[in-house]
């Protein structure tokens, strides 16, 4: 069964085609970066008017490079949330009409959801139950997959994301928008320990929950301390300190919310999965740990619509077929029922 997945939530519109839930036959993703690059962040009504003008292409592109007609798709599935709302307006509109003139089912599916079922498009597959680390721009959160479809939310982040922690780190030390992979780039070598960060909460009992809204205060302290320009090697050594800082309280809790769910299998996904400290951290304590880890492929960490069409292959053709857990066909509400419970 081939899924077309749309992904069109913040400024990356996306499409791709996905057989049997596991197979990627094509992954496109058109970024709106360079264009947000000069606001220092998204600015929703361009990033909607620039999904209303890429989709096309951007289908089309994946349907060329997975080597079949538009009218081989069996199914649609599109993000209708969390995200942008003008943004999400616009894929979500787009694969009604898409399925609508294909007489296709279409699903609607959760971003979270889709980011951690991209676990699934790895080889070394995760086994139910699990315990997922959803970590990106907008959201740090643990949750636990008990079934197909069947999430508890076990702890979140208090105030900003960790992708956003790694973002304004990155706008203060002067690196390009947006800034985790700059980040990620800048500390590789350098020294993790040459400023002390606080790790908020760390030592406080039985929690799931984060914090990271302190850190980027440190950060901007220090460096008024410091009140001189920074050389390259200082710029690393400060980023490669602060992104340790942030590795240290997501590798802690993942670790925590395994223990006290008795669970073994861990995924970990979402744009900050991308990076390369946190994926070693992640390895190194689950080999220490016993636990089953299963890192989301490097390619299907941050937003893209291979993850939209695998989990909308379970929902339309797979385990989850008729189950009414997320709103189904032409008449999906995608205001009222975006938000999954749980998620
Ligand atoms: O999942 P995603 O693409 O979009 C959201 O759903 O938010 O995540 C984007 C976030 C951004 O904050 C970006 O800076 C961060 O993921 N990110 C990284 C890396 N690549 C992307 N953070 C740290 N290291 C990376 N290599
Ligand atoms: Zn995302």
């Amino acid at each position: 069964m081939l899924v077309l997945g749309i992904e069109t939530s913040c400024d990356e519109t996306a499409a791709a085609v996905v057989e049997d839930g596991r197979l990627v036959r094509s992954n496109v993703v058109w970024s709106q970066v360079a264009i947000h690059a000069r606001y220092r962040g998204v600015v929703p009504e361009i990033a909607s008017r620039n999904h209303l003008r890429a989709l096309i292409p951007v289908m089309e592109q994946a349907l060329e490079e997975a080597g079949v007609p538009l009218g081989a798709v069996d199914g649609i599935a599109v993000t209708v949330g969390p995200g942008l709302i003008g943004s999400l307006l616009v894929g979500v509109q787009f694969a009604k009409a898409v399925a609508f003139a294909l007489g296709r089912p279409l699903v609607g599916v959760n971003h979270l959801e889709a980011h951690v079922m991209a676990a699934f498009l790895a080889d070394n597959q995760p086994e139910f139950p699990f315990v997922a680390l959803a970590v990106s721009g907008g959201h740090t959160s643990l949750y636990l997959l008990e079934s197909l479809g069947q999430v508890r939310l076990l702890g979140r982040t208090r105030d900003d994301a960790a992708g956003e922690a790694f973002d304004k780190a990155a706008a203060l030390l002067g690196l390009p928008y947006p800034g985790g992979v700059h980040i990620d780039r800048v500390s590789q070598g350098r020294n993790v320990a040459a400023v002390h960060f606080p790790r908020a909460m760390l030592h406080e009992e039985g929690t799931l929950e984060m914090s990271f809204s302190g850190l980027k205060t440190a950060l901007r302290r220090y460096l008024e301390a410091l009140g001189r320009p920074l050389t390259d090697n200082e710029v690393g050594d400060i980023a490669a300190s602060f992104q340790e800082a942030v590795v240290d309280i997501l590798v802690a809790r993942t670790l925590r919310a395994a223990r006290q769910t008795g669970v073994r299998h861990v995924v970990v996904a979402g744009g900050v999965a991308a990076n390369r400290r946190l994926r070693t951290r992640m390895e190194e304590t689950a080999l220490e740990a016993g636990l089953s880890l299963h890192l989301v492929p490097f390619a299907y960490c941050t937003d893209n619509a291979a993850m939209v069409a695998a989990l909308g292959y379970h929902y339309l053709f797979g385990g989850l077929a008729g189950s009414q857990a997320v709103p189904r066909g032409l008449d999906m509400d995608p205001f009222e029922r975006h938000v999954l419970d749980g998620w």
